[in-house]
């Protein structure tokens, strides 16, 4: 692979009006969104959902990349294609996230540090050959009393920058994605500090460790007060922190900036991410890369039964519909019911 085809990877990943699905939950995560619906959780399970997902019609007009897990990447549709092969031939990259989960990180008070650099290359390599173009890794960061450390900081960003480095150099764009976790009663001002942070010294280690600024897509949280926090901070609140953040913190050099949604409801989601591309004129692209706030109503319609598919599509085709027009800073509410 060549430099251009990961300049052409990144930039299709965040084309006008299309951002990424996130499926990408590992087999525990998954088990546990199942449980809450009392869904059984076996690979036919999973498999069944992914292909519900994976298979929605026209979907490639909103979504340009979806990320798989290690499972999923290697499951096949019902009528026995691989779901890379299925999703490229409809037009959707494959992605695969590559961490195995963030572990407890020696001497601090309760942080975490995620792991998965060894063996990484020949991963990546294996990956590669299964299809996948673009990978994704998440680092957590918990807001609480005299934390993020230092040290938790330090460490997640140079795992984030060695993993980076290691993806671009097998042929995979790498998402580097720091997650400020919404847990917490914090302030949004104390939330915008530790993002500003962090992301701060996520580009200081992504330039320590060689990696092209022009190869990779960053996913950030957005700024939001901790969910128990007694204020919560407005619509446009957010939209205009967390553009503030970004700007003073992300280089003009990165192609896109791919959001998570973090446990927001969907359409408070939907909702940041419009109001951020409302009259913007940004350095880079501003879009979604989603998990929960595009797959819950899917997966509650869908809920196990075959029979629930078509519809749970059809809920799937509405977030995302709603997330590639707030990607353009055009969405209303009325769309919702379309
Ligand atoms: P959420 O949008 O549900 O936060 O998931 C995005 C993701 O990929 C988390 O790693």
């Amino acid at each position: 692979m060549t430099a251009n085809e990961l300049e052409s990877t990144a930039k299709a990943l965040v084309a006008d009006g299309r951002g990424i699905l996130a499926a990408d939950e590992s087999v525990a995560t998954i088990s546990k969104r199942f449980a809450n619906l009392g869904i059984e959780s076996t690979p036919e399970t999973r498999r069944a959902y992914r292909q519900t997902l994976l298979t929605t019609p026209g979907i490639s007009e909103f979504i340009s990349g979806a990320i798989l897990y290690d499972e999923t990447i290697r499951q096949s549709t019902k009528e026995g294609k691989p779901f890379p092969q299925a999703l490229e031939e409809s037009g959707v990259i494959p992605g695969i996230k590559v961490d195995t989960g963030a572990k407890d990180l020696a001497k601090t008070q309760g942080e975490k540090v995620t792991e998965g650099l060894d063996g990484l290359k020949e991963r990546v390599a294996e990956y590669y050959q299964l299809g996948a173009r673009f990978a994704k890794w998440r680092a957590v960061i918990t807001i609480g009393d005299n934390i993020p450390s230092y040290a938790c900081l330090n460490a997640n960003a140079n795992a984030l920058a060695r993993y980076a480095a290691i993806c671009q150099e097998g042929g995979l764009v790498p998402i580097v994605e720091p997650e400020v976790l919404m847990d917490g009663s914090h302030s949004f001002e104390r939330c915008f500090d530790v993002t500003s942070k962090t992301l701060s010294i996520v580009f200081e280690q992504l330039r320590a460790q060689n990696v092209t600024l022009e190869h990779m897509l960053l996913k950030p949280s957005m700024i939001v007060a901790g969910k128990d926090a007694p204020r919560q901070a407005s619509v446009s609140e957010v939209a205009s922190a967390t553009v503030t953040c970004y700007l003073r913190n992300v280089p003009a050099a990165v192609p896109g900036i791919v959001l998570l949604s973090g446990g927001q409801a969907d359409q408070l989601a939907t909702e940041h991410l419009n109001a951020m591309n409302t009259g913007a004129n940004l350095p880079w692209k501003l879009t979604y890369s989603y998990g929960r706030a595009l797959q819950d109503s899917a997966l509650s319609t869908w809920a196990g039964n075959d029979a629930n598919v078509e519809k749970a599509q059809k809920a799937l085709y509405l977030r995302a519909k709603c997330n590639s027009a707030a990607a353009k800073g055009v969405y209303t509410k009325e769309m919702e019911n379309s």
